[in-house]
């Protein structure tokens, strides 16, 4: 899939997530998510009506998540259990939606903070969900790199062999782990 979207607004990077980006990153990333052919109809068919209900939800998760506020109050994996014709394709969707928005706003030390629990949580979602080995499209991998480039290992690392490729997870290794948290070591 190579999927072409319509940019992100173009908004001044910043430097360190707070209550008030955060609640933009919120409304502009569901904003996408709407006109999205793909995903909208899927948050349409649950959503319609509720939407006054569920941005602000999402605000406080995100802001539990990257701030630590822990007012988040909710079960995301049961949320999710309901949801009709949700597929691999609609996960990999929202992610490179998300991750591109979050790429958009914040500079690459903050976004790695809202990139890995996206990350992490939808692949929990997806392996509770359809027992899914999430492997990370080409225009995923692409995004991270510009955000975490020092992921990649170093000459001194153990390599996989491949010459010429870059060492990539060995299979149910949790990756969100491996490649972002790759940054802090370096
Ligand atoms: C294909 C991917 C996804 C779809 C289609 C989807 C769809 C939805 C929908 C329709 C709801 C509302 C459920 C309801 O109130 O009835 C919801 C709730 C929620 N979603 Fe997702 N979601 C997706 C991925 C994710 C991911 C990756 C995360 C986290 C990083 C996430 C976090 C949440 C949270 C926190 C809630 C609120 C749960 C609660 O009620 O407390 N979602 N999602």
């Amino acid at each position: 899939m190579n999927p072409s979207f319509p940019p992100a607004p173009v908004v001044e990077r910043a430097a360190e997530p707070t209550e008030s980006n955060i609640r933009e990153l919120v409304y502009g990333f569901y904003d996408r998510v709407r006109a999205d052919p793909l995903l909208g109809p899927v948050f349409e068919a649950t959503l319609a009506g509720r939407w006054d209900d569920h941005l602000p939800k999402m605000c406080t998760f995100w802001g539990s998540l990257v701030l630590g506020a822990k007012q988040y109050r909710g079960n995301v994996q049961q949320a999710h259990q309901p949801l009709e014709g949700v597929e691999p394709q609609h996960f990999s969707r929202w992610l490179y939606l998300f991750l591109d928005t979050v790429e958009s706003r914040y500079e690459p030390a903050a976004a790695v903070r809202f990139m890995e629990p996206a990350l992490r949580i939808a692949q929990s979602l997806q392996l509770s969900r359809f027992g899914w080995d999430y492997k990370i499209p080409a225009e995923q991998e692409a995004l991270l790199e510009r955000v975490a480039p020092k992921r990649r290992p170093r000459d001194d690392e153990p390599h996989d062999g491949h010459a010429g490729v870059v060492s990539r997870r060995p299979p149910g290794e949790p990756f969100p782990t491996r490649i972002i948290g790759k940054a802090k070591d370096d």
